[in-house]
């Protein structure tokens, strides 16, 4: 029989006046693995920070193990075996991967305490392994992926004394194989008798592997469900208090012409001979697994990355397309999946990461326009719903789900032509991810040319007219709405399959 491990009762927590938890309550079995859901902002993360001893609490009473506990510091929160493993990455970069997973707790041998770094590097690959990861300890951490980066997080959770764990978002930024090998670990945690909070936007991952779901609304306890014994649906509604009654609204419209035609794009090593059109109006999603060449292939759109042959043309005229400011000059906008390291500014605020792009916009005469500055950024936040205190609000302290609008904002300001969305609902939950679809709606209406990359192949199939699917830095596969199916992408994903013409 499962013992309580933990019960969270009344917590109160606000922001300079901001209330952004009231009466919340949580609690978790061990050996079980609960879900913690609710909106972008509903207050998860802040909630999770409180039981880590990162925040303190402003009321309310946190029971661990039958005992009540202030957590006034991450380390109070650390000797009662509790591990966090947080939605923005917490590594140091230019440490190396045995470093962080071990910092603070080195190995030493003798009275001088020396640190005992072969010990280190085998407990290290020893949890890599665990993992299924080949990373070599010795790897500057600034080095490896953003998904990497992920399971080194992991990593070292696992090498704690661990016995209530807290996993926020970690699957959002992990290859599919990375997350059979969590999912993997997290039924080892759980029959070792390890409680686990689990916060996800992606409804099919907390059905498989969750057994309780307790939902958040606006910083209150909405209630919670045994997975068992609920769906989806009613979920949703818990969620946003409304029904949601079509998760993809694509809208279907009459295409114009060639907006973007891309031919013979190649990059040594990465893209290899790339050649598609997306017409105005037109919503193109580019389908592939993590690695198959479609970021770089965005980068190389945008300018990012150099090209060695192939021709980018808008409207029909040819670009010579060398840095980002020649693309955005072209009509070409992107919206980066990595919010943190490419996407914005964290310290600065709303208004300022959305004039970013737009400073001829926000500017008179060249000289910047707090008025105009203003005027943008209450359109923006008022068109994407984006939830903060005002446009001052520094970025880095919104949720993850309105960071994320923040940079769609930012770029949608600049009037594109061309609208490139890697990734665009990583992170976003269920009422904001529509929001977002919406949007692409209206902006296909307008004659926009988008190009959707997503790894989420239910949006995929859901918002394109078109999907093209890469494997290994080429178009392995092409379908039409009609044709694409779950199994054709990804037998053309997976590098099987001819590739096949669009009707
Ligand atoms: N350090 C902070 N200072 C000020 N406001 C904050 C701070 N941290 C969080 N907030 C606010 O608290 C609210 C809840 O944020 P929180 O990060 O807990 O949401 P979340 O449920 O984790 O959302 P998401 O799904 O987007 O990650 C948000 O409105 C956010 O802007
Ligand atoms: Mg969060």
């Amino acid at each position: 029989m499962a013992t309580q491990l933990l019960e969270m009762k009344g917590i109160d927590k606000s922001f300079s006046d901001v209330k952004v938890l009231q009466q919340a309550q949580f609690s978790l079995d061990s050996g079980e693995v609960h879900a913690l859901m609710g909106e972008n902002g509903a207050g998860k993360s802040t909630l999770m920070k409180i039981l880590n001893g990162i925040y303190a609490r402003d009321g309310g009473t946190v029971n661990v193990k039958g005992a009540e506990q202030s957590l006034s510091t991450p380390s109070a929160a650390q000797q009662l075996g509790i591990v966090m493993i947080h939605q923005e990455l917490n590594l140091i970069p230019h440490l190396t991967v045995m470093e962080n997973i071990f910092l603070g707790r080195e190995f030493t041998y003798g009275p001088t305490k020396l640190i005992d770094w072969r010990k280190m590097k085998r407990e290290s690959t020893r949890f890599l392994s665990q993992l299924g990861l080949a990373i070599d300890p010795d790897t500057v951490v600034e080095e490896l992926s953003v998904g990497q980066q992920q399971m080194v997080e992991i990593a070292k959770a696992l090498s704690k004394n661990t016995e209530i764990l807290v996993l926020d978002e970690p699957t959002a930024a992990l290859t599919d194989r990375e997350i059979e090998a969590l999912f993997h670990v997290i039924a080892s945690l759980k029959k070792s008798g390890v409680g686990m909070i689990y916060i996800s936007h992606r409804m099919e991952e907390i059905f498989r592997i969750c057994d309780r779901i307790t939902v958040m609304r606006d910083g209150r306890y909405v209630g919670t469900e045994r997975v068992a014994e609920t769906d989806m649906d009613q979920i949703v509604k818990m969620m946003v208090g409304r029904e949601i009654k079509d998760r993809f609204p694509k809208v279907d419209i009459t295409l114009g012409e060639d907006k973007l035609n891309v031919a013979g794009l190649s990059r040594k090593g990465v893209l290899h001979d790339i050649s598609f059109s997306v017409r105005a109006g037109e919503i193109v999603g580019i389908a592939g697994l993590m690695g198959a060449g479609r970021t770089e292939l965005a980068k190389a759109l945008f300018g990012v990355d150099p090209i060695d042959r192939g021709t980018i043309s808008v409207n029909g005229k040819p670009t010579s397309i060398r840095k980002p400011i020649d693309a955005i000059r072209a009509g070409i906008a992107l919206v980066t999946e990595d919010r943190k390291d490419e996407g914005l500014l964290l310290p600065m605020s709303v208004s300022d990461n959305l004039s970013m792009p737009n400073l001829a916009t926000v500017s008179n005469l060249g000289i910047l326009s707090g008025a105009k500055e203003r005027e943008l950024s209450d359109k923006m936040m008022k068109s994407l719903f984006i939830k903060a205190s005002s446009g001052a609000q520094p970025v880095g302290s919104l949720s993850g789900g309105n960071q994320q609008k923040v940079v769609i904002g930012k770029w949608l300001a600049t009037n594109p032509q061309v609208l490139i969305l890697d990734e665009p609902t990583r992170g976003v939950d269920i009422g904001a991810k529509k929001e977002i679809y919406d949007l692409m709606n209206k902006l296909a209406a307008d004659g926009v040319a988008i190009l959707m990359i997503s790894s989420e192949l239910p949006e995929v199939l859901g918002m394109s007219d078109r999907i093209l699917v890469m494997h290994e830095g080429k178009i392995t596969g092409q379908f039409s709405k009609k044709e694409a199916t779950q199994e054709n992408i990804m037998m053309s994903a997976t590098g099987g399959g001819e590739p096949h013409a669009a009707s």
